[in-house]
């Protein structure tokens, strides 16, 4: 398809376009749309500049995509439980996804995608980057693709959120995070392309083999996974938007801005199980 209502521009040849020429916040015509769902399938992360969204308007821009994710473990604030906040300044302890990451892979239908608005960043650091897990999944060996094949593994919050709760000092004893098996390399139900499907923060080990190779084969499928030639590193500037498909890549903040400010609003889309 070519893009006549998006002016697209791509970040590098595996992952990632700039999208321009359309206001994300107001409402959208039905060419936008089905571009804008042509773009997050061709590039896997979208990136926009100057949107000013409000709750309501980031929510609804959501919607175009799915129904939309309320997290499990932190909550929206009032009358928004979609939102998700995003927020680091000089007392925080720590910065949600710090560590390479799909969002929220231990739900057992987990996100399709993300959105995050950011409307204020510190002057310099902040970036998000993006890695593509098609990409990941193309450059295995022939031979550990095979491997690989019909292997699931257990992606579960409870190491995550414990940690985010221990460091913000809530109390969460009795509640239990979500856990779901998974298959390791899935097929993106849109464009029929496999991904690799683990990632650090959610993925506790692949359950048909012993422990010992889960642990080395996950380590070395991290690895792998965050190479650098299957990134993209977007720098925020206020009002900035990234769009981002968690059935293709995964990613993680770099907090080397502390003690600045650096805040805004994720909205997340509900996915299907992983196939
Ligand atoms: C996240 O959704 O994992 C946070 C990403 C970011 O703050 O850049």
């Amino acid at each position: 398809m070519s893009y006549e209502a998006l002016t697209i521009q791509r970040a590098n040849p595996r992952i990632g376009a700039y999208v321009s020429g359309v206001n994300i916040a107001a409402p959208l015509s039905n060419r936008e749309i089905s571009e804008l769902h042509q773009a997050l399938a061709d590039y896997q992360v979208l990136f926009f500049r100057d949107q000013h969204f409000t709750l309501d308007s980031q929510k609804a821009f959501g919607r175009l995509f799915g129904d939309l994710h309320i997290h499990p473990n932190t909550p929206g604030p009032d009358g928004h439980p979609e939102i998700l906040p995003i927020h680091a300044d000089e007392r925080s302890k720590r910065i949600a996804g710090e560590q390479w990451h799909s969002d929220v892979s231990c739900d057992i239908e987990p996100p399709l995608g993300s959105i995050l608005h950011l409307h204020t960043v510190p002057e310099s650091g902040g970036d998000t980057i993006f890695a593509s897990q098609y990409a990941a999944y193309e450059t295995l060996s022939p031979r550990l693709k095979t491997y690989l094949e019909g292997l699931t593994a257990l992606h579960s919050g409870e190491r995550a959120y414990r940690r985010t709760n221990r460091l913000l000092n809530i109390d969460d004893r009795g509640r239990i995070f979500p856990q779901a098996n998974h298959p390791v390399v899935r097929t993106h139900p849109v464009t029929g392309r496999k991904a690799l499907y683990v990632n650090r923060g959610f993925t506790y080990r692949i359950n048909e083999i012993p422990e010992e190779e889960s642990d080395a084969i996950l380590a070395y499928l991290y690895d792998h996974a965050e190479r650098p030639e299957f990134q993209v590193r977007f720098q925020w500037e206020a009002n900035s938007v990234a769009f981002w498909d968690n059935r293709a890549v995964q990613h993680i903040a770099v907090w080397d801005y502390y003690p600045n400010v650096r805040s805004g609003n994720r909205v997340t889309i509900k996915g299907d199980r992983p196939i």
